[in-house]
């Protein structure tokens, strides 16, 4: 799906949704013959997709990387063993029981601005926040931090700029991260085989449905699939929310007010800025949608940031509305892959905004004109955030 859909920084962040609104409107399927791609646009289509997973596989093309054995790229039967496992480990009352955790977090990473009159956003709290609550309910212990945060970077940084050199670097990097942290979680396995604790890794050793126990390699493969569907997805999450505060002052001022909407915010935010843009599936049967035919290999990128804001599902869809009800995005997928970490990363942005707008009531942006987006299709947020706190 990693196409150079858009090239500029202004089509990356808001001129997508005009191409967004004009493929909904003149071409809602549309193939792609060099890639063999269907991108499909409508919130009522992908939805249909979403619930139709005998037709629609999440195989993954490229299997040689650990997350490819991992749930996001399992079919039924095999999908719902494995999901009822990890249920196990993320129920609402597991997740709950981790505000303190992620609430000293949180004012670790704060302590470190302490009076400053400008930080950026990103790089003190949206990123290394989710990184370091995933870690610890993993079960990272804390002296591995340093080294597990390198490995996580060296896969999700993306390459440099878009030349040849720096794509083929960047690949390279990634996979010598995903050896790294594949060898490092076998070592952390045996260690807990023994002497189990408090931590996800525990609890997956331990776990027995229907006497279908997880093997070590699933096991890593799920770990590093928590790390990355985890990490830069919740730090968009958190960003994407602040700048939508920001942008405009009104916005920030009922939040003020009333920081009991935070929650509805950032559900808000999840339409209206979605931190994915594309969910990929591939297609298993031929079937034809809206009279054109789709084809057994075929793969179809589902615009999740698209449906978002189809105006046939949501009123004044291109509008940020605190007050949204109902606000049934799709930022979360939907159907039987619809995101385990939903409630987690939920949890955390509520903590981090309420404590940020708490702290910070004067923050504005720095410089709204010069802001730095993902030059990416997939996912949708900022590269940084400068505020100014008086
Ligand atoms: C699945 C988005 C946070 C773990 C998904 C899917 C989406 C998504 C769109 C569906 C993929 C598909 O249908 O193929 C997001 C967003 C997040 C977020 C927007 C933050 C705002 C998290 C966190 C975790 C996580 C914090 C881990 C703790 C997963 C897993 C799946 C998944 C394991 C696969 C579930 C399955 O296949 O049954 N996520 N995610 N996500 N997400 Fe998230």
């Amino acid at each position: 799906l990693l196409r150079n859909v858009f090239r500029t920084k202004e089509e990356v962040w808001e001129g997508r949704f005009d191409w967004y609104k004009k493929m909904r409107a003149e071409s809602p399927i549309l193939y792609d013959e060099n890639t063999k791609i269907w991108d499909i646009f409508l919130y009522e289509d992908i939805i249909q997709i979403l619930k139709n997973p005998k037709v629609f596989s999440s195989e993954r093309r490229n299997n040689n990387i650990p997350t490819s054995n991992s749930i996001i790229a399992m079919d039924p039967p095999r999908h719902k063993q494995m999901r009822t496992l990890v249920n196990k480990a993320f129920t609402p009352r597991t997740i709950q029981s981790w505000t303190p955790h992620i609430q000293a977090n949180i004012e670790q990473l704060l302590k470190k601005i302490n009076d400053k009159s400008e930080f950026d956003i990103v790089k003190t709290i949206a990123f290394p926040l989710p990184l370091t609550v995933i870690a610890s309910i993993i079960g990272v212990p804390y002296s591995d931090m340093d080294k597990f945060r390198e490995w996580t970077l060296s896969i999700v940084s993306g390459p440099k700029d878009n030349s040849k050199e720096s794509i083929e670097e960047n690949t390279k990097r990634m996979y010598q991260g995903f050896k790294d942290l594949s060898n490092y979680f076998s070592q952390i396995i045996e260690k807990k085989r023994s002497h189990p604790q408090d931590d996800i890794l525990s609890v997956l050793i331990a776990v027995e449905e229907d006497s279908v126990k997880l093997s070590d390699k699933e096991i890593i493969g799920f770990s590093i699939l928590l790390l990355i569907a985890g990490h830069e997805t919740t730090t968009n999450l958190i960003t994407n929310t602040m700048y939508c505060f920001l942008e405009d002052q009104s916005v920030f001022n009922q939040i003020k007010q009333n920081p009991d909407l935070i929650p509805k915010a950032i559900e808000e935010t999840l339409r209206y800025r979605s931190p994915v843009h594309a969910i990929p599936r591939i297609v298993k049967e031929d079937i034809v949608i809206r009279g054109q035919t789709l084809r057994a290999g075929d793969e179809v990128a589902l615009w999740i940031g698209s449906a978002n804001r189809d105006k046939n599902q949501f009123d004044q869809a291109d509008e940020f509305n605190l007050h949204r009800t109902p606000n049934s995005h799709l930022a979360f997928g939907s159907g039987i892959h619809f995101c385990l970490g939903a409630p987690l990363s939920r949890l955390e942005a509520n903590l981090v905004l309420s404590e940020l707008v708490k702290r910070f009531p004067t923050m504005q942006l720095k410089d709204k004109m010069n802001i730095e987006p993902l030059q990416s299709p997939l996912m949708y947020g900022l590269k940084s955030l400068q505020v100014i706190t008086q």
